[in-house]
């Protein structure tokens, strides 16, 4: 059978893994976004930022000719091609509710490119939007700019995304499960048969169901993952409580219940990220409009903006309260270890309340000072390694969990630090060697 051509639209984490994903496995694939410089580098075969694995199979993609990207043309994609995808940005707006700018234009594009084309066609939309989107917003502008009608003229599909920074190309190629919110069957149909091409006998469970369910069940999926976090978070200020109590031990049990399963329970300074804060306050202000209070993730989101604080507070409690002209070294500024995304990444908070009690900050992170940089400026400096990074610093605070951070023993805190205070904000070192040689505090350890 003659592979679909496929067309993505927004080259974030999300669409590039998927066109290079398509494109690995033999589909010709077309992208489009609307920033050329983004667009460029894609063409060199360079990824736009830090994800591992995704350079050489771009790279690939782009020399065999199986992937191209277009500046800002969404039509040229559309009438080049099957089917398309759309994964542009959602962004939050200031009352938690997400921007649907860029969603509602790449629709009016489409519904354009559609007008002028004569074969069927299935818009997919992969971005993150909240129930009742693809329905009400969505359809209503493909079908007047297209002037067809949704489900005869073409097919509209939401196919959520579920992968995570630091492994979203292998989280592409090797999905827990695929959903498929369907306008109609032809459309369902469409875009199953895509995906039994892409995924061939390791198809993963595929549910298909309505556009608001699919669209609910990304945001089901991220908040309880953030109900998880939260929930920790508050066990781990227990235990500090409590003498000898240890949230990873409670964590590493409490996982072993099959109903509960041991991800996403390591405590630490909290959530960051480009999905789940956003997703978290979206779903709340989206319950609103609806007329459900959702307190449940209201405390979800409290709990994680106090969390990163906790690293401070340590910090304050080690060195005698005041802050003032003490030397803090921060090691890792990345929401997660494996990127070099700083959205919402807990760093930021903490980074601002240090300034704030007059100490002065010095950061390292293997990926992410550039993106540091452009939020903190010269207000803090910049180390070139983990090492420099604790030079006569009064206390240490780690933030990020990179390998590299897993590697450093208490001799290189002692050695080069002025004193030799370390606070875990994630729980990678051991408290039984670190403690004995160092001034140690970790989240959720009693002491
Ligand atoms: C998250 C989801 O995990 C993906 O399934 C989803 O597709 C994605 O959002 C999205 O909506 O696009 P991501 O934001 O890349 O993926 O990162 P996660 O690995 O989920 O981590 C999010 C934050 O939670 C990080 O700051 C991480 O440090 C924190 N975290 C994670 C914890 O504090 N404890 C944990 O046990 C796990």
């Amino acid at each position: 059978m003659k592979k679909a051509k496929i067309s993505v639209i927004g080259v974030g984490y999300v669409g590039l893994c998927t066109a290079v994903g398509f494109a690995s496995k033999g589909y010709m694939v077309i992208a489009s976004d609307s920033v050329a410089e983004k667009a460029a580098k894609i063409n060199q075969g360079v990824p736009p930022f830090h994800e591992p694995g995704l350079q050489s199979m771009l790279e690939e993609a782009v020399k065999t000719g199986q992937l191209k990207c277009l500046i800002n043309q969404t039509e040229k994609a559309v009438l080049d091609t099957d089917l398309t995808f759309v994964a542009v940005g959602t962004p939050s707006k200031s009352d938690g509710s997400i921007n649907l700018d860029f969603i509602e234009s790449v629709a009016h594009d489409i519904g354009l490119a559609l007008n002028k084309k004569d074969a069927y066609h299935v818009v997919v939309i992969k971005s993150t939007v909240v129930p009742g989107t693809t329905q009400d917003i969505v359809k209503p502008i493909l079908e007047k700019e297209s002037k067809k009608k949704c489900g005869v003229g073409f097919g509209l599909c939401m196919n959520p995304e579920f992968l995570r920074q630091g492994s979203a190309f292998e989280d592409t190629m090797r999905a827990d499960r695929v959903v498929i919110g369907e306008y109609d069957k032809k459309s369902g149909v469409t875009l199953e048969n895509l995906y039994k091409g892409f995924y061939g006998k390791s198809m993963p469970p595929t549910i298909r169901t309505s556009l608001s369910t699919a669209e609910l069940i990304k945001y089901a999926s991220n908040s309880l993952l953030a109900t998880k976090i939260s929930f920790i978070n508050n066990i781990a200020n227990l235990c500090e409580k409590l003498p000898g109590a240890d949230v990873k031990v409670v964590a590493d049990a409490v996982g072993l219940d099959k109903r509960i399963g041991p991800l996403f329970l390591n405590a630490g300074l909290g959530y960051g990220g480009s999905c789940f804060p956003k997703d978290v306050k979206a779903l709340i202000a989206c319950s609103k409009n609806l007329g459900y209070r959702f307190k449940l993730l209201e405390e979800v989101e409290s709990v994680n903006e106090v969390q990163p604080l906790r690293a401070v507070e340590f910090c304050k409690e080690l060195l005698g309260n005041s802050l003032k002209d003490k030397r803090v070294a921060i090691l890792g500024l990345a929401f997660k270890a494996d990127t070099d995304d700083m959205r919402e990444a807990r760093v930021i908070p903490i980074i601002n309340q240090l300034l704030k009690d007059g100490a002065s900050v010095t950061a390292y992170d293997p990926f992410a000072i550039p993106t540091a940089k452009t939020i903190f400026q010269n207000k803090i400096q910049y180390a070139s390694s983990a090492i420099a990074c604790l030079k006569n610093a009064d206390c240490c605070i780690l933030v990020t969990e990179w390998d590299e951070f897993k590697q450093l023993v208490p001799e290189d805190f002692t050695r080069n630090m002025k004193q030799p205070i370390l606070i875990d904000g994630r729980r990678i070192y051991n408290p039984e060697t670190f403690s004995k040689k160092l001034k140690f505090a970790a989240i959720g350890l009693g002491k």
